[in-house]
């Protein structure tokens, strides 16, 4: 009898961990990078996933100033108030169809992407604080060719504050992130990590991860650390069951 009774939280006391251990394993497998295409991505509203595309932008010495790893997505609103109606263009860009150029400034760098045979032209301009040493972007903008549209769409928004970092680090953010740039054009970003300024050796800096990766990650780290306390709690209890048994033995 008593042995089976010790029997059962010791059960228990493996379980636990190995559950523990799998909660852990999958909430950092929900953000561990993805090394490959997106084939295990979560179902995505719209059209597919873009894929991600490595731009690079190289200063007038001819080393790389800028680096951007990151899928693109454009969302195009238009309202053709003639015609009483609107069009709306969701469109990825193709890394394999788009030629990266653009300029590295003390305080100024570019990021010009043209597309699908100069059909879509998007750029980023980053600014950096040379007194606090912090970038931004702040400025994109685009012409794309529409379909169902004679003149080609134009959008720019000179005065942005996104996508924050210190001087020698990049920029990251594993999650989705929509750029708002007007009422009309949005750039939707994936698996971004970018570099506008102090890109050394080819090579990003450490990354500064974006506050929707750290809010993703917050789960697992409550979970995985309720868990842990559980497990604590169920080994403390099946030490101290332990001994009182074995201390029942001695006595009778
Ligand atoms: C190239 O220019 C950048 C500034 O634009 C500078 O930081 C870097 O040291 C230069 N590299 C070489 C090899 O001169
Ligand atoms: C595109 O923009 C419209 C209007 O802002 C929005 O309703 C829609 O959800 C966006 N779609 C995507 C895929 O970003
Ligand atoms: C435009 O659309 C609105 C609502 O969809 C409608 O009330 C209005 O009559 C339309 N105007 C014209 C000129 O078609
Ligand atoms: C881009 O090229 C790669 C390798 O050639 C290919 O696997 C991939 O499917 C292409 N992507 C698109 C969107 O055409
Ligand atoms: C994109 O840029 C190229 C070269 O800078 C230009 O020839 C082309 O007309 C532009 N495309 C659009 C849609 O503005
Ligand atoms: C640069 O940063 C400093 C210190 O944070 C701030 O006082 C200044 O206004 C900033 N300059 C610009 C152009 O934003
Ligand atoms: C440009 O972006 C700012 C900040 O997001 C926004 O307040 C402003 O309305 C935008 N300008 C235009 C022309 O859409």
């Amino acid at each position: 009898m008593t042995r089976l009774a010790s029997a059962r939280p010791w059960s228990l006391g493996v379980a636990l961990p190995l559950l523990f251990a799998a909660a852990l394993h999958q909430g950092f497998a929900t953000v561990a990078p993805p090394t490959t295409a997106q084939t295990t991505a979560a179902p995505h509203k719209g059209p597919e996933r873009p894929e991600r595309g490595q731009y690079h932008v190289s200063g007038s010495n001819g080393t790389v100033c800028l680096l951007a790893y990151m899928g693109l997505q454009l969302n195009i609103t238009v309202n053709l108030g003639s015609q009483n109606k609107s069009v709306q263009d969701v469109m990825n860009i193709n890394p394999n169809l788009t030629k990266s150029s653009g300029s590295c400034e003390p305080d100024r760098a570019v990021l010009q992407l043209n597309t699908d045979s100069d059909r879509t032209n998007l750029s980023f301009v980053f600014v950096l604080n040379t007194t606090s040493n912090k970038y931004h972007l702040g400025e994109v903008s685009v012409t794309a060719a529409v379909p169902d549209m004679t003149e080609p769409f134009s959008a720019r928004n000179v005065s942005l504050d996104y996508l924050h970092g210190n001087l020698g680090h990049s920029y990251m953010c594993r999650q989705e992130q929509r750029l708002a740039v007007t009422s009309g054009f949005s750039v939707n970003a994936f698996q971004m990590q970018v570099q506008p300024f102090g890109v050394v050796e080819n090579q990003f800096g450490a990354a500064e991860e974006c506050q929707l990766d750290e809010d993703d990650m917050l789960i697992p780290i409550i979970v995985g650390g309720a868990l842990a306390g559980l497990v604590l709690v169920v080994l403390l209890a099946y030490l101290i069951g332990r001994k009182r048994s074995h201390a029942g033995y001695q006595t009778i």
